[in-house]
């Protein structure tokens, strides 16, 4: 067979969208390290970077921010759909249906110019943080909050999820953490939403497939259920049994191992293992933090696994208040980002994805008439037994 499984190291696009070195544990946007662009840059900077391929003049920040916030709105017709999706399904469900019900109503229709395709995926970018607050205010019952058009892009989800403006520390984290989910080269999200637009589907449909496969346990999922882990331990002197016991069952600790990272930590779980220590100190309880650095350390004792991103990010996105069922529609909302730039950047050179398999089942069989097949089949057991 010519590809590990799960295509590991199978380079399946060349990109000038961002880079990983998995020995050094380095990742880069456009060639500018993430540390640099986490500690000094916004959302809406990453956001041109990673569609353009060079930061933004202040004249670009503010023409796009400009737009980011005016698209910030919904269609009157996935606002109509929201109640049932918030009494129906879950919240990424709720994504997937409505980002694909958005395309419905995109001003520039099936229009898949470059330009069209641009505006296209800076709607999107604007919009989904909007679904994800109107549908946790519907399924609790509380008042729409309305899209600030004065707050930056992290602070304005957070706003219209809560009803409160976020203090400037808050602000400041939930901006870096869309930093660090927006863009990691080939996950399998990126990777799907790749495959669709290779086929020349639209963007809206493309986003839409790679929601699907955010959704799973192993990729986007795993922020979730980390945090759900820490709630199960409960304290960290009662992390050791925990995690020794999940060995001893076979499972996997979410938040850990990685693909790429094999041997060296995430350098996105380096920044939130700050950030989750800092907010921990701020809200005057480190308890979450306190059984995070307990588990890794029995993790990295034990099995010699590392914390990925997800790991810190469940509890960075806890002291931030985000109902946990939020963890995962939150990295969609930072990732459509680089998503859309992976898209522009199929469509823009593109060739249908299209990959071998290696066949293993058996050869040469006889075709039988129907009434015969049943027969056939308990003689072949016969002969095998
Ligand atoms: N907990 C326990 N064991 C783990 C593990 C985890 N989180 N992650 C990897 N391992 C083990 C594997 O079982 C395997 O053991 P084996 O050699 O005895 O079979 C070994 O470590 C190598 O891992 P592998 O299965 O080759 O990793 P992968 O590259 O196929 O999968 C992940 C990568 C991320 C899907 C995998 O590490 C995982 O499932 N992690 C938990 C989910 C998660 O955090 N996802 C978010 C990713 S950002």
């Amino acid at each position: 067979m010519a590809s590990g499984k799960g295509l590991e190291e199978v380079v399946a696009a060349q990109t000038a969208i961002s880079d990983i070195d998995g020995k050094l544990g380095k990742l880069w946007y456009a060639g500018y390290s993430i540390d640099a662009l986490a500690e000094n840059s916004t959302f809406e900077e990453i956001t041109h970077l990673l569609h353009n391929g060079r930061l933004p003049t202040q004249d670009e920040l503010d023409d796009l921010t400009e737009q980011m916030v005016n698209d910030r709105e919904t269609a009157d017709f996935v606002s109509d759909l929201m109640p049932t999706l918030a009494e129906q399904t879950s919240p990424m469900s709720m994504l997937r249906t409505s980002v694909s019900a958005a395309s419905a109503y995109d001003p520039d229709g099936w229009d898949q110019s470059p330009e069209a395709n641009y505006r296209k995926a800076i709607r999107l970018i604007s919009l989904i943080p909007t679904l994800i607050a109107y549908y946790d205010r519907h399924r609790n019952g509380l008042p729409i909050v309305e899209p600030n058009p004065k707050l930056p892009h992290a602070a304005n989800f957070l706003s219209m999820l809560s009803g409160e403006e976020p203090s400037q520390e808050m602000a400041e984290a939930f901006d870096t953490t869309f930093i660090l989910y927006a863009d990691h080269t080939m996950n399998a999200s990126t990777f799907t939403a790749r495959v669709v637009a290779s086929t020349l589907a639209d963007m809206h449909s493309a986003v839409t497939a790679a929601i699907s496969a955010l959704k799973g346990p192993l990729h986007g999922g795993a922020n979730e259920l980390s945090m759900r882990m820490l709630q199960d331990i409960g304290d960290a002197s009662r992390a050791r049994e925990y995690v020794q016991d999940l060995f001893a069952r076979k499972e996997k600790i979410m938040g850990f191992g990685h693909r790429v990272y094999r041997h060296v930590d995430d350098p996105r779980a380096s920044i939130l293992r700050r950030f989750s220590r800092e907010l921990g100190e701020a809200a005057g309880d480190t308890r979450w933090y306190d059984i995070s650095e307990a588990v890794v350390q029995i993790v990295l004792e034990e099995k010699g696994l590392r914390p990925n991103v997800d790991f810190y990010a469940g509890s960075v996105l806890y002291y931030l208040g985000l109902p946990i069922d939020l963890f995962t529609p939150m990295f969609a909302a930072a990732r459509a980002a680089g998503w859309t730039a992976h898209i522009r950047e199929q469509y823009a050179d593109n060739r249908i994805i299209r990959p071998e398999s290696e066949y293993i089942g058996p050869r040469d069989q006889r075709w039988l008439p129907i009434a015969e097949r049943a027969s056939a089949e308990a003689a072949g057991q016969e002969a095998a037994s």
